[in-house]
């Protein structure tokens, strides 16, 4: 049996693995990086960046579709889903070869196989082991599925399946409102099918600011989405044509496919975890604000752990570890400081605590809110965009939260993020001036409001 030794193996080679070993190499260690699939995980190969690219293809069909709105004449002949598939392809392929000549260039071992924690310092792969000062344990994350729903990839889909569709299917059913239901359901809206979506709580994304969701309802009304609200999946059956699926309330929905889109959960079973004495709890394995396992040479970082499931998360956590091992000063990450997108049409953009979170913690008499609407804003008017910008403020201090919903929001949360982060008074935002005609004038303009100052908008 072969034996390795370095300063760290790392089991899982998704976002938090891998950016856990680029820093670590950085910083002069030797490091092994073990993955059964492709280097860069769910994030690269079948997450956020090929949805992302759907999401974009999509844009462009609805802009070909819309196009006389602008004047111009353009029409919609069709989408082609293999040609959607190869535009996708390409872009994950040129950063699948960016990222490998990342890891080689830093001088990483990177090991293809099934690895299994064989002590609290190595990692077994086939009959080689690899044993480490300290192993990160990166092991992500899986689509979950509900009791007696059984997803066979053909009818009834998870999103993996769904990323790889050679067909733009005529109907669709998508069990789950949150952030990979409201994605999918704008992708397929905007090529064309039929999509109803089965939420068992209130709202659709439930985790954001209640004045969000409902914006993104609105939208989704508009754009011809249906979605069911408060309504729980009872059974699926197969149809000559497709699925039928019946909800508790007796109701029955028919179409040609069921994505299940209800959550994913840690993968951390049968991989030697707890035979070598790590914590896990539901299938998280537990760490303290330091991503420090209770096995002093064991961290564990990205969807592995019960924070949230985000890509960025797992590198923000993965270089904690990295530099913390490297004995460099490391600080607890605050996760309510972490900026959330659904990059739906229109996205859900936020950072920081909704109004129910901030009341919770200030109470009702110490939080103010202020919410701008994008009608007020030009360049949300030129793209012809609805949605809004809402404040969350402790009364007479810091902004606490940013919740946005709109076209292309997602790119102003990099400025709510700082203002969040670093405690911004909405005074001192006021005193910044941001460039005309863009749609983060927004942002600039709720804080000239938000501090008695109002300029486009009424006092
Ligand atoms: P999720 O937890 O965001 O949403 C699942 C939804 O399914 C919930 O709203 C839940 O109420 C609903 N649900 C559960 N059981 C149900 C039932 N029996 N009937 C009807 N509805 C039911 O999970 P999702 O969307 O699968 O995403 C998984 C993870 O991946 C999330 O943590 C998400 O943040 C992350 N992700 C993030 C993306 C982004 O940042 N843009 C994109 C895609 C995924």
């Amino acid at each position: 049996m072969a034996e390795t030794d370095v300063d760290l193996v790392i089991l899982g080679g998704g976002s938090g693995g891998y950016a856990c070993a680029l820093r670590a190499a950085e910083l002069g260690m030797s490091v092994v990086l073990i993955d059964k699939a492709e280097l860069g995980g769910t994030c690269l190969h079948r997450g956020c960046i090929p949805t992302k690219a759907l999401l974009h293809a999509g844009e462009v069909a609805d802009l070909a579709r819309e196009s006389e709105q602008f004047g111009v004449q353009a029409s919609l002949h069709g989408v082609d889903a293999a040609g959607v598939r190869k535009y996708q392809e390409g872009v994950v392929s040129r950063l699948y070869k960016g990222l490998q000549g990342l890891v080689k260039g830093r001088g990483i071992q990177f090991v293809t196989g099934e690895g299994r924690l064989v002590s609290p310092t190595a990692v077994q792969v086939g009959d080689t082991t690899y044993t480490g000062k300290h192993v990160v344990l990166a092991t992500g994350s899986a689509a979950r599925t509900l009791p007696g729903l059984e997803v066979d990839g053909d009818r009834v889909l998870f999103s993996d399946h769904a990323l790889k569709l050679d067909r733009v299917p005529a109907s669709v059913i998508v069990l789950g409102g949150g952030v990979i239901g409201v994605e999918f359901a704008s992708i397929w809206k905007s090529f064309g099918s039929d999509v109803t979506i089965v939420e068992a709580l209130p709202h659709l994304v439930p985790l954001e600011d209640e004045s969000s969701c409902k914006l993104l309802e609105r939208a989704f009304r508009r754009r011809g989405i249906t979605f069911k609200l408060g309504a729980r999946f009872a059974g699926v059956e197969h149809t000559d044509q497709g699925v039928r699926v019946s909800l508790e309330d007796g109701e029955t929905l028919e179409a040609e496919l069921l994505l299940v889109a209800v959550g994913r959960g840690p993968v951390s079973a049968d991989l030697g975890y707890e035979e070598v004495g790590v914590a896990v709890d539901r299938g998280f394995v537990k760490v303290d604000a330091y991503c420090q396992t209770n096995v002093p040479t064991i961290s564990a970082v990205g969807d592995l752990i019960a924070t949230p499931q985000l890509a960025h998360v797992g590198f923000g956590e993965g270089i904690l570890v990295a530099e913390r091992l490297a004995g460099l000063p490391v600080v607890p990450i605050d996760y309510a400081g972490v900026p959330r997108v659904t990059y739906s049409e229109p996205e859900v953009a936020s950072v920081g605590l909704t109004e129910a979170q901030a009341v919770e913690k200030y109470g009702a008499e110490q939080v103010k809110t202020l919410t701008l609407d994008l009608a007020a804003n030009g360049k949300s008017q030129i793209l012809k965009t609805a949605g809004a910008v809402k404040l969350v403020q402790e009364k007479d201090g810091p902004v606490v939260g940013v919740h946005m919903v709109g076209s292309r929001v997602g790119e102003l949360l990099a400025e709510a993020q700082l203002i969040y982060n670093w405690e911004a008074l909405p005074s001192e935002v006021a005193q910044l001036i941001h460039a005309h005609p863009t749609q983060s004038e927004a942002v600039g303009e709720a804080h000239l409001a938000l501090a008695g100052k109002p300029l486009h908008t009424h006092s």
